[in-house]
């Protein structure tokens, strides 16, 4: 009897001791996470009289990004493909920043016509862009699902949307004279592959969701050949993993991704902590000329995948997402 006590106090001891440690562990994470060298609140760059777009300004990173440029006093074009979402931002947003310059405009960014009718829109609008964060993104939609355009879902999102949309405000970022575009890529890049064909639904297999980290591998790709194509133009352009966030990015998957996604939320970073990497390239002054470049989420430059390295990958890439998007056409 006096054994059994005796084992079930020790069995409870250190049960207690394996819950301290985990928790403990988890602050650790939880604070090593939210860490970065590069302090928002020490940044003085003053946004007033500048133009910024964001994508995906409506929900997680892209809303609190463009909350913080309003502050900086930009004039932000917040881009939602729900009207009603984003007419309740943009109340919000100009009721917490108290700058009444924010413009509302709609695009949905798998759709080739939305995005040049978009373009047109916006150049009635604005005449020069100093920012341009391409922020909208999706995630769990399975492979080959196409949009009407015969594009796959994730690829047009993720990586032809942006391409298209850069493109089409290349002249306005240069009249700026001095002008930045930010990619928001992923730490899943690395996962990825290249291969023309998946934007259209074709092309070589794919895992669980790679779909997802092949789109990022070719927005990270399309951001060094973009940058070689701007040298000279006064126009940089950068490309960032935001880190692991709670957001709603997973809404797409089942429930059984979701659920340790949830489980694990108090761990991960909050869409403000992920915003930082992404206002680290759009507003610290010491990113003056430095384009092309990938950064981790604490700021840091780093080496994206192989693939994204080879300037002739990118070519190939580039030529090919040209001829999909009628760009050399029209516009
Ligand atoms: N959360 C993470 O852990 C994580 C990690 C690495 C990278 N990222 C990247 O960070 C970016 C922001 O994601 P988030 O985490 O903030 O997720 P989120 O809250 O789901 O935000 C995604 C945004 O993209 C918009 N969007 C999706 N498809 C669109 C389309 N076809 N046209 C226009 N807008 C579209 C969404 O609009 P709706 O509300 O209308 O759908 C939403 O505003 C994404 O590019 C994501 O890939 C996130």
């Amino acid at each position: 009897m006096f054994l059994w006590a005796s084992r079930s106090i020790l069995a409870w001891w250190a049960l207690s001791v394996i819950l301290i440690l985990i928790l403990v562990l988890g602050l650790c994470i939880r604070l090593w996470q939210r860490s970065c060298p590069w302090d928002l609140q020490l940044c003085s760059t003053n946004l007033a009289g500048k133009t910024a777009v964001v994508t995906g300004a409506n929900s997680g990173i892209g809303k609190f990004v463009s909350q913080e440029l309003a502050c900086r006093g930009a004039r932000v074009i917040l881009v939602c493909r729900n009207r009603e979402q984003g007419e309740q931002v943009l109340a919000e947003i100009q009721a917490a920043s108290g700058n009444n310059h924010l413009l509302l405009g709609l695009a949905d960014l798998s759709s080739l016509a939305s995005i040049r009718s978009f373009v047109r829109w916006l150049l009635q609008e604005v005449s020069e862009i100093h920012l341009l964060i391409n922020n909208a993104g999706v995630c769990g939609i399975p492979e080959k699902t196409l949009t009407p355009e015969g594009l796959d879902v994730t690829f047009a999102t993720n990586y032809v949307g942006p391409f298209l949309l850069t493109n089409l405000l290349r002249g306005a970022l240069e009249r700026a004279g001095s002008a930045r575009v930010v990619n928001v890529s992923s730490y899943r890049q690395n996962y990825g592959y290249i291969d023309e064909e998946h934007l259209t639904g074709a092309g070589g297999p794919l895992a669980f969701n790679q779909n997802y980290d092949c789109s990022k591998l070719l927005l990270t790709t399309f951001t060094g050949e973009l940058a070689r194509r701007l040298q000279g133009t006064g126009v940089t352009v950068n490309s960032l993993n935001p880190g692991v966030i709670y957001t709603s990015i997973m809404r797409n998957l089942s429930w059984q991704y979701r659920f340790p996604f949830w489980l694990l939320s108090f761990f991960l970073k909050a869409p403000k902590h992920g915003a930082v990497p992404i206002l680290y390239l759009s507003l610290a002054q010491e990113l003056d000329g430095i384009s092309g470049k990938y950064f981790n989420s604490s700021c840091i430059v780093t080496l994206p995948a192989k693939p994204a390295q080879d300037p002739r990958v990118a070519q190939r890439l580039w030529d090919a997402t040209v001829r999909l998007t009628n760009l050399d056409k029209m516009d």
